[in-house]
């Protein structure tokens, strides 16, 4: 009893720690995370009933709820259906499912969904190295959960970026039924245009994991995938999307052909991947939607100028950014090589000494096993941007960054920098301080309307 005590005291103070550690003392650039604000953590916390319920049930080719299997569903309904409504609105298409818990789980729903509707089990994906995520890899969900075969894109790693040309020769010879873009290492706009004409041709359905890069899509400054020709968006509504983890798939309904696949990408999510669907997170989800709807054109493009100015400044003073033909990035993230420096691992455990927190990254030369020490490392903007960073504490933190990885400075000297820096950002930008002020915000702007 006493050793149960004492681990349960342990977990409580753990938990106290890591709020103060990383939600107040780090700077935090990991660019597959995200921040909320006041509102949306607000609603987390009023949606506690909703966190301990069930919904299980079919949607309609609208993503509205169909049928429920339990009683006591009259707001929660109303709940779901208003988030998938935002969400398709958001992202200017007719179809949407808000059941996903994770990014991970749409990618699963999708792919399970789109192999049933194919009969096809093959899918052409680009390298983990090259930025895909390991959901999309043989070694991962892809092939070891739903034994897809894998069919590696060409990456051209001048262009940090997919090749077109022998992407399409690629998708012609293997006769997929998924092709999927989009990833974790994400610089540049991926040839969608391109290669959704082929996959077409060939019968195949495009997926475009946008797990990463979903707020900057909502605020415009990305690429449109559904309007370039992509079915489906796989994506997390937790990254630069700035709601509770969670997960949403997006799609055009325009056909006979998107209408089988949406069907059975909805019999992959229930009942073949879920039960309980976390309700708790959706009005969050939905308070999240209407912050991007509101200021995300605003977010998005200052993460972006924020990004490209980290670039420029890291790449003049010596560091080996990469994307430097195209001006770095055109998204929130930045990808360095640092093996002068130590390699990817080494420089990321120093920047965390320094409470400057990002992750190492295998580069896209690099051998896919080196995961403890790969060549890389990358930044993510997203979290800096919503704490109001401009250009100017960007070169600051650059700064701070550049003293610890040429080991100009102890780490934990720097340390008190980046605690000072963090200090003088506590208030979260482009969004709602309350819900309060949500509501406020639109009454007034219905009676204005
Ligand atoms: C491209 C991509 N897809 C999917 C995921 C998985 O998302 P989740 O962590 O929400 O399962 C990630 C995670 O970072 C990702 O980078």
């Amino acid at each position: 009893m006493e050793e149960f005590f004492k681990i349960a005291l342990e977990l409580i103070e753990a938990s106290e720690m890591h709020e103060k550690y990383r939600g107040e003392e780090c700077i935090n650039l990991i660019a597959s995370e995200g921040i909320k604000s006041p509102a949306v953590r607000e609603m987390l916390q009023l949606a506690m009933d909703l966190e301990c319920r069930y919904a299980e049930g079919e949607n309609n080719l609208d993503g509205h709820v169909k049928k429920r299997y339990y009683q006591g569903q009259k707001y929660i309904t109303v709940i779901e259906n208003c988030v998938t409504d935002l969400m398709k609105m958001l992202f200017k298409c007719n179809w949407a499912d808000v059941r996903l818990v994770s990014g991970t789980h749409a990618n699963l729903a999708a792919f399970k969904g789109l192999s049933m509707a194919t009969k096809n089990r093959k899918m052409v994906v680009a390298p983990l190295s090259a930025g895909a995520h390991i959901s999309h890899d043989y070694t991962g969900l892809a092939g070891m959960v739903l034994g897809l075969e894998n069919i590696e894109l060409a990456y051209d790693v001048n262009e940090m970026n997919i090749d077109p040309e022998k992407s399409a020769e690629i998708i012609r010879a293997a006769k997929p039924g998924i092709v999927t873009l989009g990833g974790s290492l994400f610089l540049f706009p991926h040839p969608v245009k391109e290669l959704s004409e082929v996959a077409h041709e060939v019968g195949a359905y495009l997926v475009y994991d946008g797990a990463h890069v979903l707020g900057l899509i909502a605020g415009g400054e990305f690429q449109d995938p559904l309007r370039e020709g992509a079915d489906f968006i796989t994506a997390s509504t937790h990254k630069t999307f700035p709601g509770p983890q969670g997960g949403v798939i997006l799609a055009e309904n325009r056909d006979d052909r998107l209408e089988k696949a949406i069907k059975s990408v909805q019999y992959a999510i229930f009942p073949l991947s879920t039960s309980n669907t976390h309700l708790g997170r959706l009005p969050a989800t939905g308070i999240a939607a209407l912050e991007l709807k509101i200021f995300g054109r605003e977010l998005a493009r200052q993460t972006v100028m924020n990004a490209r100015a980290a670039g420029e400044y890291l790449y003049e003073r010596g560091l080996k950014v990469l994307g430097e033909k195209h001006g770095f990035t055109r998204s929130h993230q930045l990808a360095v090589d640092v093996r002068e420096h130590g390699g990817g691992g080494r420089v990321a455990e120093d920047l965390e000494r320094a409470n400057i927190i990002l992750n190492r990254n295998i580069l896209p030369y690099d051998d896919q096993s080196n995961r403890e020490n790969p060549s890389g490392i990358r930044i993510g903007f997203q979290e800096v941007t919503r704490r109001g960073f401009t250009e100017s504490d960007i070169k600051y933190l650059c700064d701070l960054m550049l003293d610890v990885i040429k080991g100009k400075r102890k780490p934990e000297e720097v340390r008190k920098d980046v605690i000072e820096l963090r200090r003088e950002h506590n208030e979260i930008k482009y969004g709602f301080r309350s819900v309060k002020e949500a509501i406020e915000y639109l009454q007034k702007s219905l009676k204005g309307a």
